[in-house]
Parts: structure tokens; C-alpha cells; sequence
């Protein structure tokens, strides 16, 4: 069912509660999510987004309740990514000429994706669109996380489009931040900008600005996934300025894989080392090949240091802290320490590997790694209780 969300503002898009991944695999989604579409309706009725293209039997339906697709004006496409654009065929083949309004980059983007000579209208920072009683004002965001991207401000009801900025992969009934868990909101709105933003801070940082330059009254943000900010406006924009800006919290969090126990013991110790030298900081362990990729990303987003550790495997790392590596390697995190550790049989490889490859990530690497050889003894555990103290002082 469509809801009306203010004015003859509609939501028709799709609240999925049975995706658990997202980019593939990438992102583990254990609350779900929601592709949010709108739908405004005035003299010049617009649909805003669409949702993945198996939903658009019932997406349809929904928005058939309030208008028929020949009474649309246009599409709204503020980023082509599928997730958004998926059901824009079916609309556009009942109705061909319907215009795409959309940034140069997204006529690209939506080219790509559907190879049709759709009736597409682009748009820059500052362009409107006149739909009656009101009008929408496009921002350009390039980056955000899309070359493509745009969100778009409807005047008078006062609702920021946000895209994806701002989203959470947040299945829920209830549509409104102020209605769901806080908790669960926030964890997934973090793990959303740590997986997806993150590599774009930059542009994330100027395009808050402009954002905020505007002086906009937003009273409602409508993001592209999960639930509606209605109460934390100011605060979720002022949050994701922090996140921004080399985000970081009294935490450490070692992250680490094992053969046979040697590593994970090294880890267990290095965190007493950490403890025994910071009663404040607080310490998280992860088995990266336990644990998803997206959450650990997200817990290495909040933390001030990282310590990986791993035993050598075939001359390099096993498989799941390379992973880890390369994820890490592509989000480029700014403003952490880090360092390395890990045990070995007859080759101390894995410490020299992991510290190039984190201080090429842009880590501030802290000492030269720790290594023991076969399994640590009491003497090897001391050690690494020393190295985690030498890591939690060095901040
Ligand atoms: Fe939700 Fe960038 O697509």
C-alpha cells in the first residue's frame, strides 16, 4: 500500500525484508532494507526513483492506486544505480515520452544500465522544476556516492530527496526515525556511510556545505533507503559532517584470522596489553573470517587504531584478511593508526605484508609488527601484551 507521507506526497516504493546483501555480497543487510520511491502528486505529478526491477509488479499496483501512469509529468531520477532505476522501464514503456529529469552523468549512467533513447532532461545545481503549488530544487552531489548523484528539495512541505545520502538499509513498518529502535537506526546508518561514503569523505564534505549554504528548511529527509528522518533532521546532517571529517572513537579493534589458535591467542593478549594501559578505550576483537567484511568496516570506521593480525599462508595471508586488505584499501580511511601482527611456522611474512599494505591505505603504522613463531608461549604472550600497551600509548 502507498502512504502518504505529507501533501499529497506518497511513499510507493518497496520495503524488502528479506534482502540480506547488497552490492553483491559486499554488505551483510540484517535488518533488511527499503528502496524508497515518491510519488508528488499537483498540477504536474512526478515520480521520484523507482524501486529494483522484481518489485515493479507491486510497485505499479501502488502507484496505480493514486494516479494513472498516463497522468505522470515525469520521472525523477536522482541516481541510476539499479536499486533506483530498476522499475524506470516499465514506467517508460507505458508511457514513452515521459521526461527523465536527471544529471548528465545519470543520462549516462541510465544509457548504461538500459540502453534506451528515453526522453532524458538534465539538470545542474540550482535547476527547478515548477510542479504547481510547488517546485523541486536540484543539487547536484557528484559522489555521493555516484558520479551521477542528486537529491532534490520540494518547496513549501519543505522535503529533501536525499538519494542515497543519509539511507540506512532499515526494513520497518514504521516509516519515521522517531518510531524505530535508535539504536539499530544509527548502527545502520554508520554502517551505511562507512561502506558506502567513506572513500568520498571529500565530496561528502563539500557537498554538506553547499547543503547547508542553502539554508533550506528541511522538515523531512526521504533518503533512498530505509526510514524517513522526521525528528533527528539536523542531527543526522550534523552526524554525517562528523563522519565526514576522519571520524574516529575511543576505540581500538583488533582484527585477526587463524590456523590453529596461535594468531587468535596473540590477539587476545595484545587486547589485555590495550586494557591493561587504557582503562577507557574500548577494545573489540573480530575473526575476520567469522565476521562480515561490511560490519568490521564499519567497527574500523569508529576506531581511532586497528591492529590485523594473521599467520603466514602460503608466503602471503589467508584468504580473509586479504579481503579485508583490499576492502580497506578501496575506502581509504584517513586520520588511524594501525599495526600488525601475527605467527608464523618458517616464513614471517604476514606482518611485513599487512603493515606495507595499511600504511599504503593511509594507516599511520605503529612499530614493526609482531611475530611469533609455531605458538606463543607465556614469554610470546607477554610480549604481545607489551605490544598492545605500546599501541594504546601511542595515542
Ligand atoms: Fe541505493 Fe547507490 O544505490
Amino acid at each position: 500500500m502507498s502512504f502518504e507521507i505529507k501533501n499529497n506526497v506518497f511513499s510507493v516504493g518497496k520495503t524488502d525484508w528479506q534482502e540480506q546483501h547488497f552490492h553483491g555480497q559486499a554488505m551483510a543487510l540484517p535488518h533488511g532494507t527499503s528502496y524508497n520511491s515518491f510519488l508528488i502528486r499537483d498540477e504536474k505529478s512526478v515520480i521520484i526513483d523507482s524501486v529494483p526491477k522484481q518489485y515493479t509488479s507491486d510497485y505499479i499496483s501502488k502507484i496505480k492506486e493514486i494516479i494513472e501512469l498516463s497522468d505522470l509529468y515525469a520521472v525523477i531520477a536522482l541516481h541510476g544505480e539499479p536499486d533506483h532505476s530498476g522499475s524506470l522501464g516499465h514506467l517508460l514503456a507505458a508511457k514513452p515520452d515521459l521526461p527523465v529529469y536527471c544529471t548528465t552523468m545519470g543520462e549516462k549512467s541510465l544509457r548504461g544500465y538500459y540502453h534506451k533513447n528515453w526522453n532524458f532532461k538534465i539538470v545542474k545545481t540550482g535547476d527547478k522544476l515548477n510542479l504547481g503549488s510547488r517546485e523541486l530544487t536540484f543539487i547536484e552531489t557528484p559522489m555521493l556516492h555516484w558520479p551521477d548523484s542528486m537529491i532534490a528539495f520540494l518547496t513549501n512541505d519543505n522535503i529533501l530527496f536525499s538519494s542515497d545520502i543519509f539511507g540506512q538499509h532499515y526494513a520497518s513498518e514504521f516509516l519515521y526515525d522517531d518510531l524505530v529502535s535508535n539504536c539499530e537506526l544509527m548502527w545502520e546508518a554508520v554502517k551505511y556511510y562507512a561502506n558506502v561514503v567513506t572513500p568520498y569523505n571529500t565530496k561528502a564534505k563539500k557537498s554538506l556545505a553547499d547543503l547547508k549554504s542553502l539554508n533550506l528548511p528541511v522538515e523531512l529527509i526521504c533518503p533512498a533507503h530505509g526510514v524517513i528522518w522526521r525528528k533527528a533532521v539536523s542531527e543526522i546532517i550534523n552526524t554525517y559532517e562528523k563522519w565526514a571529517d576522519s571520524y574516529s572513537e575511543n576505540q581500538i579493534s583488533i582484527i585477526y584470522d587463524t590456523m590453529y589458535e596461535s594468531t587468535r591467542k596473540m590477539a587476545d593478549a595484545i587486547a589485555q596489553g590495550i586494557r591493561n594501559t587504557d582503562k577507557n578505550v574500548k577494545v573489540k576483537i573480530f575473526n575476520s573470517s567469522k565476521h562480515h567484511l561490511s560490519d568490521i568496516v564499519t567497527e574500523i570506521f569508529c576506531s581511532k587504531g586497528i591492529l590485523i593480525g594473521c599467520p603466514t599462508y602460503n608466503y602471503g595471508l589467508l584468504p580473509s584478511t586479504a579481503a579485508l586488505l583490499d576492502e580497506i584499501t578501496g575506502l581509504k580511511f584517513s586520520g588511524k593508526k594501525a599495526a600488525a601482527f601475527g605467527s608464523y611456522g618458517w616464513s614471517p611474512a604476514s606482518t611485513k605484508i599487512i603493515s606495507e599494505r595499511l600504511e599504503k591505505s593511509g594507516f599511520e603504522i605503529v612499530g614493526n609488527g609482531m611475530k611469533v613463531n609455531w605458538v606463543p608461549s607465556e614469554d610470546m604472550l607477554a610480549q604481545c601484551r607489551n605490544f598492545g600497551a605500546e599501541f594504546a600509548s601511542s595515542f
